[in-house]
């Protein structure tokens, strides 16, 4: 029977297999949930309230657009933009989605961030599309090169969209106010709206600046006003269990999705919208709560790589939850028997012979079969080297997970 390929989505068959079996999750991308009483409490609600509130809420389908007093809060995160060019979404994940369905044309190239969170790129993909990479490299300590993104564009003039993350997963990289500026020039040179250039930026992990001395990144809409962002209370929020997310762009973007919505979700959940329309009307107290929980893990973190420093370097994030550290030879296990086919390191060194492990993914899956730890590993990202570490949950479980990983290490 003929049907669409759809390729498997590594990151969250890693998940849907360790994440809920494993003792110790240090991979994930959100800052530690709050309840529904701890979000309301930080909210300022009382808790007379907060069960008027709740208790007002009627369990049926909601408006398919969202919730209007939603809508209004998260058009307000973007200056300048107007609630009818806002649609909320079951999450990021069905915002990219629909846009993917919504703007693919097959057989068409489109230009996208790499490595990225893989939905990005490969719905388009499965759609017939070819996606030509815009890459961020380890060796230029992950900075977005324009350079090379104004090459890309020149060189593939076919090109109609252009997919980016930032702040991105999985490296914490962000582009600074200036390099946004200079992005939208690139994309206004290339042409934009009209059949031209249509930025497309998974902003979900905007919100959590770690240097308490920057400010926190600004959204593209800023400086490409016509640009299409997504972006949800999963990760700088830290309320994944609300699923709620969003579109923000121009009205016939936002009409064509909304009517691609009829076939995936209909609407979001009635009480996920009213929960999530009180974190972002207090939106500075929830993100001042997830801020200090980030600060605090990201100095834990940086004591633990600076310790480990014979087995893993790193570029340190700068927004986020994330880190995307990489695997040294050590930590590869380098240096014991024969070497293994495939194996890491560097091939011009003969005194390395052998690797237990092949890539991040061999060391991961034994960390979490083997020792309860949860890590993601690069390979999900095509990145074999690497791997993404969580640090926004809870201080003592980082510290628990971190102290495993070390013992694992000096053990190889
Ligand atoms: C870049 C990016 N976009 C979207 C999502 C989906 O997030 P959600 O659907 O929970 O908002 C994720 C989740 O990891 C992500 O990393």
């Amino acid at each position: 029977m003929p049907s669409l390929a759809v390729t498997p989505f590594a990151v969250e068959r890693w998940f849907g297999k360790y994440e809920f079996t494993t003792e110790i999750n240090i991979a994930e991308s959100c800052v530690q949930p709050m309840t529904p009483d701890e979000l309301l409490e930080l909210a300022g609600l009382g808790e007379a309230e907060r069960r008027e509130l709740l208790g007002r809420v009627r369990l049926g389908y909601t408006d398919s657009l969202g919730l209007p007093e939603l809508r209004e809060e998260v058009a307000a995160l973007y200056p300048g933009t107007p609630a009818d060019q806002v649609l909320i979404t079951g999450g990021a994940i069905e915002a990219n989605y629909l846009l993917a369905r919504a703007l693919t044309v097959p057989g068409e190239e489109f230009v996208c961030l790499h490595p990225v969170y893989q939905q990005l790129y490969q719905v388009a993909a499965d759609l017939g599309a070819r996606p030509v990479f815009w890459r961020l490299r380890w060796e230029d300590g992950f900075r977005p090169d324009l350079d090379e993104l104004e090459r890309l564009l020149e060189a593939h003039p076919g090109a109609r969209r252009l997919v980016i993350n930032f702040p991105h997963n999985p490296t914490g990289a962000v582009l600074s106010p200036d390099e946004m500026k200079r992005l939208a020039d690139i994309v206004v040179r290339h042409g934009v709206g009209g059949g031209g250039l249509l930025v497309h930026a998974d902003e979900v992990y905007r919100g959590l600046n770690l240097d308490p001395a920057a400010a926190p990144s600004p959204t593209i809409r800023q400086f490409l006003p016509d640009a299409v962002v997504t972006g949800s209370l999963s990760k700088a929020y830290g309320l994944p269990g609300l699923r709620i997310g969003w579109i923000v762009g121009p009205r016939p973007v936002i009409q064509k999705c909304w009517e691609l919505r009829d076939y995936t979700s209909i609407s979001v959940s009635a009480l996920g919208e009213t929960l999530a329309w009180q974190a972002l009307a207090h939106r500075e107290a929830v993100l001042a709560r997830n801020r200090a929980i980030a600060r605090r893990n990201l100095a834990v973190l940086s004591a633990f790589v600076e310790e480990n420093s014979v087995f893993l370097e790193w570029v340190p994030p700068k927004e986020g939850v994330v880190a995307f550290p990489r695997l040294l030879p050590a930590a590869l296990g380098l240096g014991r028997g024969p070497a293994a086919p495939g194996a890491g390191g560097d091939p011009s060194d003969r005194s390395v012979r052998t690797s237990r492990f092949r890539d991040s993914e061999d060391i991961c899956r034994v960390l979490a079969e083997e020792h309860g730890v949860l890590l993601l590993p690069g390979t999900c990202f095509d990145e074999p080297l690497h791997f993404r570490l969580g640090f926004g949950y809870e201080t003592d479980r980082l510290q628990t997970g971190l102290a495993r990983l070390g013992a694992f290490f000096r053990g190889l």
